[in-house]
Order: structure tokens, then C-alpha cells, then sequence
């Protein structure tokens, strides 16, 4: 039998306490990493722990809120002195859906500013706080979760997530010295609960058909797509690819550079 694809390997996962992080706190776990589940919802990352634990790996759930440093600072702190270092980030918290489209008013500055606080200045502070530990391994990858609104509507999150890949190729060129690959993963919209929560609201049934019939693959996005991707950007067989934000979307959005 192979050795496990991350047999060894710890990954820290942001907002791995539901929907797309959780899946990919499974996926790394099913091929041999431990995993931290760092989540502003310590309950949610409980769940979690236990659900890997009950299967057999090891995993730690840590409460922290991406916006403090001092809070991932702690987690990076906890992480190393309780599994042995970090050598996978993936920065997936974010702030979506209903509450990431804002009013173009003077009253929602405040909110525009958490949507960008959370969405692209936590992964700025969970990379860099990160970094040493990862250097200290040798190298390892970091993956920011984008969406495909990057390349959209101009919306709060639109904006967030276009910046955030501006940072993804900032990281990477920052970080490569250190031997730590940043990419990032594009998403359409996939099945995690919050998203079918919200794409099954009355009020948007025409949301559903009007994304699959712009794709060029006419299914429901899944967030095993995006593991499946996720976990490729952090393997060795992508230790040529760096700075990249890779569109998971079944071709709905049409990029050709
Ligand atoms: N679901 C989709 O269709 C989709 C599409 C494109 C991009 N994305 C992106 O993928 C990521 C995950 O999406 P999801 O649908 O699984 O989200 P979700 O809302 O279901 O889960 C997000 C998790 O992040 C945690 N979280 C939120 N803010 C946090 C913070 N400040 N600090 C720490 N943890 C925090 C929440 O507690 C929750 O456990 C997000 O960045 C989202 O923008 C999702």
C-alpha cells in the first residue's frame, strides 16, 4: 500500500467548523494529515474534531477569530506545541452570501470594512503568522478561498475576493524563499449548507437554473470539487504552481488569460 498523499503533514484550517472547511478537514484527514480546525465558532469546531476522532485522526479545534492577531498567533502557538508544527494553511473563513452584499451608503462603511477585515486582511494575518512554523518544516502551501464573484459584480465580496487574489500572488512571491506555495481555489456556488440555505430561499429561484445553465458542465458545484482541487494545489504534484487562483465553477466563468 502508498503512503498517504499528506501522511505526517498539519493542516490548519480556517472556518473548518462548517460546509466547504469541514470537507476539506475530512479530506486531508482520510489522506493522513492532522488537522486544526480554527474557527470563530468553537462548538462548530468541536463537531468537527470529534466527527475526525470518531474515525481515527488526530485533530485539534481551536476558537479564533481571523481578525485578531493575537488570537491566530495563539493558535499557531497551540497548534505547534501540541502536533509538532503547521506545514498547510488553508484560509477559508470568510464572510458570504446576504451578508457580504452591502448598500453603496455612508451606513454600511463599517460593514464594508469587516467584509474586507474578515475576507482578505485575516488571510494576510493567518499567512504571515503562519509562515514561520511553515518555514520551520521546510515549505508547505497555503490555500486562500476566493470565489468566482472575484471576476463578477463589483459587490463587497466581489471586491474582497478579487483582492484577496491580488494577495494571493503577493504571498507567494513573498513567501516562495521560504519554499511555501500560495494559490488559491475560485468557487461557483457549491452545496455547503450555507449556500443551499440561502439559494433555497423563495425569493431566489431563479438564482438556481440561471448559474447551471451558464456553466459549461450543467451540474450542482460540490464541495468534493473543491477538494479535490484544494487538496492537488497542496500536493507535491503542484510544487511547480504558485500564485495562481484557480476557477472551480464548471466553466461558468469564461477567463481566457
Ligand atoms: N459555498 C459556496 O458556494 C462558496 C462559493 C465561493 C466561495 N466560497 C468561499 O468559501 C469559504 C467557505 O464557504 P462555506 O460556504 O463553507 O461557508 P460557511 O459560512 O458555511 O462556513 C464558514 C465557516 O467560517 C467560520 N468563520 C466565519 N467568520 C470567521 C472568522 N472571522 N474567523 C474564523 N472563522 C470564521 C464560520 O463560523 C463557519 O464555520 C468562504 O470563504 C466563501 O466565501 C464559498
Amino acid at each position: 500500500m502508498s503512503t498517504p498523499r499528506f501522511a505526517g503533514k498539519v493542516v490548519a484550517v480556517t472556518g473548518g467548523g462548517a460546509g466547504i472547511g469541514r470537507t476539506y478537514a475530512h479530506r486531508f484527514a482520510a489522506e493522513g494529515a492532522d488537522i486544526v480546525i480554527a474557527d470563530v465558532n468553537l462548538g462548530a469546531a468541536d463537531r468537527v474534531v470529534k466527527e475526525l476522532a470518531a474515525d481515527g485522526h488526530r485533530a485539534l479545534a481551536i476558537e479564533m477569530n481571523v481578525t485578531d492577531a493575537g488570537e491566530v498567533a495563539d493558535m499557531v502557538a497551540a497548534t505547534v506545541a501540541t502536533l509538532g508544527g503547521i506545514d498547510i494553511l488553508i484560509n477559508n473563513a470568510g464572510i458570504h452570501l446576504e451578508h457580504a452584499q452591502l448598500a453603496f451608503t455612508t451606513e454600511a462603511l463599517p460593514a464594508w470594512r469587516n467584509v474586507l477585515d474578515v475576507n482578505v486582511l485575516g488571510a494576510l494575518t493567518c499567512a504571515v503568522a503562519c509562515r514561520p512554523a511553515i518555514a520551520a518544516r521546510g515549505g508547505g502551501a497555503i490555500i486562500n478561498m476566493s470565489s468566482m464573484a472575484a471576476y463578477g459584480n463589483g459587490s463587497a465580496y466581489a471586491v474582497s475576493k478579487l483582492a484577496l487574489n491580488s494577495l494571493t500572488v503577493g504571498l507567494a512571491e513573498e513567501f516562495a524563499s521560504d519554499g511555501i506555495r500560495v494559490n488559491g481555489i475560485a468557487p461557483g456556488l457549491v452545496d455547503s449548507e450555507s449556500a443551499m440555505a440561502w439559494l433555497n430561499d423563495p425569493s431566489r429561484a431563479a438564482i438556481g437554473p440561471m448559474l447551471i445553465n451558464g456553466q459549461m458542465i450543467r451540474r450542482q458545484g460540490r464541495m468534493a470539487d473543491l477538494a479535490n482541487a484544494c487538496l492537488f494545489l497542496c500536493s507535491e504534484e503542484a510544487g511547480f504552481i504558485t500564485g495562481q487562483t484557480l476557477l472551480v465553477d464548471g466553466g461558468f466563468t469564461k477567463k481566457p488569460f
